[in-house]
């Protein structure tokens, strides 16, 4: 049961595509106090409370403090309240279980037991939001209420199932040649290599470097001759240069975010002065979504949205007023309160409040001030994408995964996990993370395998990439500047070969996963709280998953670790894939217990009476051999069956039953 409650005059968002049933009367569960703008439930004791999407901490989200408010800040440490994204989706589950979507476009706090410890707090910058809150069976029955509400999930082509490499840092076609080469030739299998700015002719949207990348249509054929799809990054914010078309268009039309005196708004971001298209004027985004048909046409079937939180390095103004400040300092004696102030000014320069009280968005004739719909500017890019593929390129799925969004862009795109580390606490975030990105419906997802920022060891990514063949996007991305971190840089060859060949086995299955979960409001990841509700054990579980029905994963996120304990709701098969080609399977009991885990060895455990399809080894997703797939076995009872999902990839029927059937097994043999 979905109820609606609405504050204020609402802005609408536009993240509901279907209105639910809406139930008159009070807020049920929250104390709301309109002075403070607030919303509190006393939570019990034991509750738990899981969702809020892309955030940091754990996957109960009790203990701290969240904000919904997009930030282009690469440093995700357990002291912050906020990543890319504004997911404003909870469930509580304990003496009540209900869910809670706050529709609200601007900055929202969730104070969840921080100030104090039994009080969940729900706090809006302003009183215009709609709040849903949904009851049900349980959480996975509210989930499955919301995602509905919120409409399908976006479902990118099979190819992007396949492992990608990225780097910004690929300067030229030579760089990516050597890339697939080197891959190619150690037989490691690759489907996508990944562009970064660099191949942009001076970070503008929308052009080539002539000089790195002279043949662009040429070398997108060369690329997928060897398979290989070329993903290109688009940026928020378009470069200021007389001549540039875009700029030039985008100016002539009016269809560049705007300052109170209507004059454009400028700031800076990678090419330096650059404007913010207005994603949220129905005209201008669907003129900027018509610019990705210059790639499009180029024979590039995939795209990632980046710097769209907006970020913002700094604007004229405030720089100028920082200069002028600093200036105030010379020949001052600096002591502790004047130099941290010093410090401060040049650093709060980038993603600065005030710059987002500076500029304003046309709603389609309402003019916002874009403080109060920050949340809604990578979405809107996102969906400017989104729906330009299906005008442009009815026919296909294009690739598309944007770094900020909001909760609705999951209909357009997937995202990855931004400027992770090469951390081994951020492997750990990257699993924390998977099921609440999937309670808000992103399900294309995965973060930056081996981290992006900082120097990664070849433990780390081996162990990285352990996890990382389960997550539906799967790439290899690293920030210049950082060690090189394709697995080729590193000695161990063939444990790599054999960990990224297992993807390719594993594909029927993720891929029949995903789009199950995807067509009918499933999550793929789960807790392991969410399938075993009366196993106190099973709730405390923070570093273990269950993917699908068949599979619980443990990864191994720790240095120097060759095993971890695990913590069994059930008996399962313990299934061991080794180095060298062989796979062992084990029963194990309930119960706490350790398992060893060989620096290369992929382990997993099967639930009972179920089946894993597994594909023969392929280099890459095209040679996949669909028709001819191995069973992994559990039959524990009499008879054990898997729905398996299986289409082209390619085309868009989605729905057709012909896509499901049943494989059943009533022996292990
Ligand atoms: C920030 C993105 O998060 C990162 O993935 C990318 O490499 C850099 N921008 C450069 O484009």
């Amino acid at each position: 049961m979905i109820s609606r409650y609405t504050y204020g005059s609402c802005i609408e968002t536009g993240a509901v595509p279907e209105k639910p049933e809406i139930e008159a009367g009070a807020l049920p569960f929250f104390v709301v106090d309109e002075e403070q703008m607030t919303l509190t439930y006393r939570m019990a004791e034991h509750d738990r409370v899981y969702g809020l999407g892309e955030n940091l901490r754990g996957i109960n989200k009790r203990g701290w403090i969240y904000e919904s408010k997009c930030t282009d800040d690469p440093n995700h440490m357990e002291e912050k309240r906020s990543l890319y994204a504004a997911h404003n989706f909870f469930v509580v589950d304990g003496s009540e279980t209900f869910g809670v979507f706050v529709d609200y476009p601007g900055i929202v706090s969730f104070d969840i037991g921080y100030t104090k410890m039994e009080e969940l707090k729900i706090q809006a910058s302003d009183w215009n939001l709609d709040v849903y809150v949904i009851t049900g069976m349980d959480v996975k029955d509210i989930v499955k209420q919301f995602r509905k509400m919120i409409g399908r999930s976006y479902i990118p082509p099979l190819w992007a199932f396949g492992y990608g490499q990225s780097r910004w840092g690929y300067r030229s076609e030579d760089d990516v040649r050597e890339v697939v080469k080197a891959y190619r030739d150690l037989q490691i299998p690759l489907d996508s290599v990944y562009l970064d700015i660099d191949y942009m002719e001076r970070y503008k949207d929308f052009t080539l470097n002539q000089e790195t990348f002279p043949d662009f249509p040429d070398f997108v054929e060369e690329m997928k001759k060897e398979n290989i799809h070329l993903v290109p990054i688009i940026d928020a914010g378009v470069k200021e240069e007389k001549g540039y078309p875009v700029y030039e268009e985008g100016i002539e039309k009016g269809y560049f975010c705007k300052k109170e005196d209507g004059t454009p708004f400028v700031a800076a971001v990678w090419p330096g002065r650059a404007l913010f298209p207005d994603m949220l004027n129905t005209e201008a985004r669907n003129w900027f979504g018509d610019q990705y048909r210059f790639l499009l046409d180029q024979g590039i079937e995939g795209f990632w949205n980046d710097m769209n939180e907006p970020s913002i390095f700094y604007t004229e103004d405030s720089l100028k007023a920082v200069m002028e400040k600093i200036d105030t300092y010379k020949g001052k004696n600096l002591d502790l309160d004047s130099f941290s102030e010093f410090q401060g000014l040049v650093g709060g320069l980038s993603n600065n409040p005030e710059d987002y009280k500076a500029f304003y968005h046309d709603m389609d004739g309402v003019r916002v001030r874009h403080d109060r719909v920050h949340n809604l500017f990578g979405y809107n890019m996102t969906k400017a994408a989104g729906e330009a593929f299906e005008r442009l390129e009815p026919d296909k799925r294009i690739l598309m995964f944007s770094r900020s969004s909001y909760i609705g862009m999951h209909r357009y795109g997937g995202i990855w996990q931004g400027d992770n580390k090469s951390w081994w606490s951020h492997l750990l975030l990257n699993i924390k993370m998977m099921p609440s990105l999937n309670m808000c419906g992103f399900l294309y997802t995965g973060a930056d395998l081996g981290g992006f920022g900082a120097d990664t060891t070849e433990e780390l990514l081996m162990r990285w990439l352990e996890f990382g063949i389960f997550t539906p996007l799967m790439r290899n991305h690293s920030a210049a500047g950082t060690r090189e971190q394709e697995v080729y840089r590193f000695g161990n060859t063939a444990g790599f070969r054999h960990v990224i060949g297992l993807r390719y086995r594993l594909i029927p299955y993720l891929y029949s996963e995903y789009m199950k979960a995807a067509l009918r409001g499933e999550m793929m990841f789960r807790p392991l709280a969410f399938d075993y509700p009366d196993d106190k054990y099973a709730a405390q579980v923070e570093d273990q998953l269950l993917l699908g029905n068949e599979l619980m994963l443990a990864p191994v996120y720790e240095q120097n670790a060759r095993g971890r304990y695990v913590y069994l709701p059930e008996t399962m098969k313990m299934v061991r894939f080794k180095e060298d080609g062989t796979m062992e399977t084990e029963i194990r009991p309930a119960g706490h217990q350790y398992i060893d885990v060989e620096l290369t060895d992929v382990v997993f455990f099967m639930r009972p009476d179920t089946l894993i399809p597994l594909a023969k080894p392929a280099q890459c997703t095209q040679d996949i051999d669909f028709e001819h797939l191995e069973l992994l076995k559990f039959v524990q009872n009499e008879m054990a069956s898997y729905e398996y999902y299986h289409d082209d990839g390619y085309s868009k029927d989605y729905e057709n039953p012909e896509h499901l059937s049943l494989l059943f097994s009533t022996t292990e043999e």
